[in-house]
């Protein structure tokens, strides 16, 4: 039997129209313009607005541009997962509420918890239910509304996060495309350097967990900052050597978007010159596991049916990792 490849066949995305600039941010904390743009690289982001919107209302309609674009009937997804940070609710899955409010019916459903790198989490999980041979239909989402978890009088911590949610069909194809190689590593060591220490069973929501912040992320930047530029520039150096893949070979580096100077690092070593390299956090800032997918449907016009593309992510956990995609169509689907 020949081997199936998982081979992404359609994305979809969306962002809030709600803009949150970094002149907006001044008013809010003690920064400027100029200290935002030069330690991190981005302008403004998105955020998302309104009473009871979650995580799955960027979701759903990340899901049905994607069926639309694909021209995909939605009873005939068979998995839909969603990697996020932040679940509508602890429970039930916001991929159920993603799928019932899609018309995906007939698919199985889970939440997937890879903080920044979950989107290369999901990934390698949808496509290893392709490879399977018993699934051919395989939406994974990915996405989180970071605002819902940011404290806005933290300067250390409010100007980096943003709203949105990318999704990607994944099929089966017995040529030489998609998922081509993943590497994905996690050191428990980063427990206290990235956290949302409250609202889990180790800290149940309380008046003290409330009053203690412990409800928005806590980061200690430096800390995180230097494993993520020497981790994830090593993943996506790693998964380039194994595949014998030139840097002439290489088209587009795809980097989490966390700050724009761990962007450069991994393109340095990779030796690419930035114009091949996704960037969007001037835009949208780090919208945690969205960013990944963000960026593809934001360049998918510009990609290549055979185009060499290297993710790379590096998140809370520590959990991080790269992926050798070869990308499967030209151009947009619409
Ligand atoms: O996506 C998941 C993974 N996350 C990441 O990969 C993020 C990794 N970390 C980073 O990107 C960076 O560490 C940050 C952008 C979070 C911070 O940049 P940094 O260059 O590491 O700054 P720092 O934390 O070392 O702080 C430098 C100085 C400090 O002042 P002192 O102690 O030198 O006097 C901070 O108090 O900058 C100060 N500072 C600020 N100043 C103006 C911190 N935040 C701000 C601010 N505006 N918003």
């Amino acid at each position: 039997m020949d081997k199936i490849n998982a081979v992404i066949t359609g994305i979809g995305g969306y962002v809030p129209e709600d803009i949150l600039s970094n002149a907006d941010i001044c008013q809010m904390v003690d920064t400027t313009d100029e200290w935002i743009m030069t330690r991190v690289g981005i302008k403004e982001r998105r955020i998302l607005k309104g009473e009871g919107k979650g995580t799955s209302f960027m979701g759903i309609r990340a899901v049905n541009e994607l069926l639309k674009k694909t021209n995909v009937d939605p009873k005939e997804i068979e998995v839909l997962c969603i990697a996020t940070t932040t679940a509508d609710y602890h429970f039930p899955t916001t991929a159920s509420i993603i799928a019932h409010n899609t018309g995906c019916v007939n698919a199985m459903t889970f939440d997937l918890q890879g903080a920044c790198a979950g989107f290369l989490y999901a990934l390698e999980n949808g496509a290893n239910y392709i490879r399977s041979g018993r699934y051919k239909k395989v939406i994974v989402v990915a996405g989180d509304k970071m605002t819902a978890i940011t404290n806005y009088t933290d300067r250390t911590t409010c100007p980096l996060f943003g709203d949105g949610c990318g999704a990607v069909l994944l099929e089966p194809t017995t040529e030489e495309f998609g998922v081509m190689d993943t590497l994905l590593r996690t050191d428990g060591n980063g427990l206290s350097h990235l956290i949302m220490k409250g609202g889990g069973s180790a800290y149940p929501a309380s008046h003290q967990t409330v009053d203690n912040k412990e409800h928005y992320v806590f980061q200690d930047g430096r800390v995180v900052f230097k494993y993520a530029v020497s981790y994830m520039a090593d993943a996506a150096a790693e998964i380039a050597e194994r595949n014998h893949l030139t840097r002439d070979e290489i088209s587009w580096i795809v980097p989490h978007q966390a700050n724009l100077r761990i962007i450069d690092a991994t393109a340095k070593r990779l030796g690419v010159s930035m114009d091949k390299v996704m960037v969007n956090i001037q835009r949208y800032g780090n919208t945690s596991a969205g960013t990944i997918p963000l960026c593809l449907w934001e360049w998918e016009k510009q990609l290549k049916k055979g185009d060499n593309l290297i993710l790379a992510a590096f998140g809370a956990g520590f959990t991080w990792g790269s992926v050798y995609l070869k990308w499967g169509y030209d151009g947009d689907k619409t």
